[in-house]
């Protein structure tokens, strides 16, 4: 039974629904699945003033729980473009597992999220690899076998590259149901290379 970890950092709930829906995913190909969220590092007054939702029931992942796990699925929503800094700051306090070599060959998958549908969503994923190649992972996205992301009947995220949602400026959309099921298709996906890997 292959270990993974899904973490995330959800400023306003989106990622943090599509990492449940991850999870789940991982779980139905047979993982023992984790959840953690990253630390928060906007001061509290500024969380407050912009509406953080500041009640996530995950625990607060530590650098060296990563070694843990078999395969590690990052959530992070995009900032200009990029992963957001609170999930960067945590990966550049891993430089002593990349040192020890305690990453290579785990699985790596990254999930994501943006206010506009255009807004930076496979930008966010591709520049997140570079960290998962640098510690000897394997990269998996969302492969073309998910056809929720074919199609142009509606207004969607997923891409080769990972799952991913779209929250509107004003973060009122919710992830639709196409698109929480490609967040628990790349779960799946994660879970079963980790499988074999470790197999
Ligand atoms: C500083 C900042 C920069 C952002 N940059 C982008 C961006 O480049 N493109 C975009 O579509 N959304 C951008 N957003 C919106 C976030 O991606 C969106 O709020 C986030 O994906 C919501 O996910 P969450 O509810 O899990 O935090 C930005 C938000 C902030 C606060």
């Amino acid at each position: 039974m292959p270990k993974v970890l899904v973490l995330y950092h959800s400023t306003y709930g989106h990622i943090e629904t599509m990492a449940y829906a991850v999870a789940e995913g991982a779980k139905s190909a047979g993982a023992e699945v984790t959840v953690l969220r990253v630390p928060e590092l906007v001061p509290e007054e500024v969380a407050k003033a912009s509406h953080y939702k500041v009640d996530q029931p995950a625990a607060i992942a530590k650098v060296d729980d990563l070694v843990d796990y078999d395969a590690i699925i990052v959530g992070a929503g995009t900032r200009f473009g990029t992963v957001a800094s609170q999930m960067r700051n945590f990966w550049d306090q891993t430089g002593g597992l990349w040192f020890n070599g305690k990453l290579i060959g785990k699985v790596g998958s990254v999930f994501t999220s943006t206010a506009t549908q255009h807004g930076g969503q496979e930008s966010t994923i591709l520049s997140f690899i570079p960290t998962f190649l640098h510690h000897g992972m394997v990269v998996a996205g969302l492969p073309y076998s998910f056809q929720g992301q074919m199609g142009t009947e509606q207004v969607k995220g997923g891409s080769p590259y990972g799952a991913s949602t779209i929250t509107e400026g004003d973060g009122s959309r919710q992830p639709s149901e196409i698109e929480l099921e490609g967040a628990r298709f790349q779960g799946a996906h994660v879970a079963r290379i980790a499988a074999k890997l470790a197999g």
